[in-house]
């Protein structure tokens, strides 16, 4: 291994075609809703098929955006899971709301309907469900349980982009699907977002908020002749430079599932009877969920012998990870007085997950030297 480049956890894969796009921006507008965004946001809306999708400075904000449009504040609760990262919990904070934790399924790592059903209250507002890995949980049954309370349902699907639910986009399935264009995202424009709303009335709202509170996009588009302030706002609008960076990524859109999904196929094919032999396992593949090959991960037997493959695979150049430190077992938690429940399925996944390098621009080569190494780690 002496010499050897790290294989890296994620990248991004831009060519020459980001570059141009980004120079065509540049040539232009480069403020927010620009001709680059509405292109992006047009397009996303066909792929997606919902009728407005706002494009965000990021996943976070898309959060907070679309809870602030839905008038989620304080006093009321917001259903979550630990299993996430501190985004989730934090857009529930920034709107003066409270994150209440319910434990995960074990087959999708996404919300367990059951646990959220008993930690449902005369305060809880909203579900705020997270696709793990782009793997919904159960969305009927979490669904049925909204309906019959009158709550609202806002998806966290930053890892979400492309993939699906009994054939429904993610993102498309509640009130408001919340994107992320991070750098370690398929599709990426270094720090980005998007919501997606189902709802005409919802989405005004919604780009008023985005826009300082004012009307401009109603005077974009030609609908009003001047813009002003009509309500309480913020800035989460995406510059056009980014935008046209998505652009050119939003062209790589049948490729880069093609190529993560190459590699997932050998890490399944190597990896399995291993697993098996070991005690580990791989994500469950179910049948009536597309995901997008956003992330590949092991489950190892106990926390010790994962400790120690995250040590062994760093010290083989194999930039794996954990993922994620439990947000009720956060110091954060702790100080907001969010850490009273114990959540046995987030503990113990939290305690044994290894992710595995995953990106478009790993070679056989690459995918042979992880495959390697895991099989070290355990031997
Ligand atoms: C589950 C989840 N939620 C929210 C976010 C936040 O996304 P962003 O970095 O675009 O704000 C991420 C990003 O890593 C995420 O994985």
């Amino acid at each position: 291994m002496e010499g050897m480049q790290p294989i890296a956890l994620s990248a991004p894969w831009f060519d020459e075609e980001e570059a141009a796009r980004v120079g065509s921006a540049l040539a232009g507008r480069v403020a927010g809703n620009g001709p680059f965004g509405q292109r992006v946001e047009a397009r996303l809306q066909e792929m997606l098929g919902a009728p407005r999708v706002l494009l965000t400075t990021s996943c976070t904000h898309a959060l907070e955006l679309a809870l602030l449009a839905l008038g989620v504040g304080p006093g009321q609760e917001v259903i979550c899971p630990s299993f996430t990262f501190v985004s989730t919990a934090n857009a529930i904070l920034r709107v003066g709301a409270r994150p209440v934790f319910a434990d995960i399924e074990e087959s999708s790592l996404g919300l367990d309907p059951r646990d959220v059903e008993r930690r449902l209250s005369p305060r809880t507002a909203a579900l705020l469900p997270v696709h793990y890995a782009g793997v919904a949980p159960d969305m009927d049954a979490l669904g049925t349980l909204a309906r019959a309370r009158g709550l609202r349902v806002v998806e966290d699907a930053a890892q979400g982009l492309a993939a699906s639910w009994r054939g429904r986009a993610l993102g498309t399935l509640g009130d408001g699907g919340c994107f992320s264009f991070h750098e370690t995202k398929n599709v990426t424009c270094g720090e980005g977002g998007a919501l997606a709303l189902m709802d005409a009335e919802l989405a005004q709202r919604a780009e008023i908020i985005r826009e300082k509170g004012t009307n401009r996009s109603a005077f974009l588009r030609g609908e009003v002749d001047k813009y002003t302030w009509v309500s309480e706002g913020s800035s989460y609008v995406l510059s056009d430079v980014l935008a046209a960076l998505l652009d050119a990524q939003l062209d790589k859109l049948a490729e880069i599932p093609v190529r993560r999904a190459r590699v997932v196929a050998r890490y399944r094919e190597e990896l399995a009877g291993w697993a098996d032999r070991h005690g580990l396992r791989l994500p469950a593949e179910l049948p009536d969920r597309r995901d997008n090959h956003h992330l590949f991960y092991l489950l190892y037997p106990d926390q010790p012998r994962r400790d120690r493959a995250l040590q062994l695979l760093k010290s083989c150049g194999v930039m794996a990870a954990f993922h994620y430190v439990p947000l009720h077992s956060a110091p954060h938690a702790r100080a907001v007085g969010l850490d009273r429940e114990p959540l046995p399925v987030t503990d113990r996944v939290a305690g044994t997950l290894v992710r595995l390098p995953l990106h478009p621009l790993l070679s056989d080569l690459d995918v042979q030297r992880v495959v390697d190494a895991v099989r070290r780690t355990l031997p």
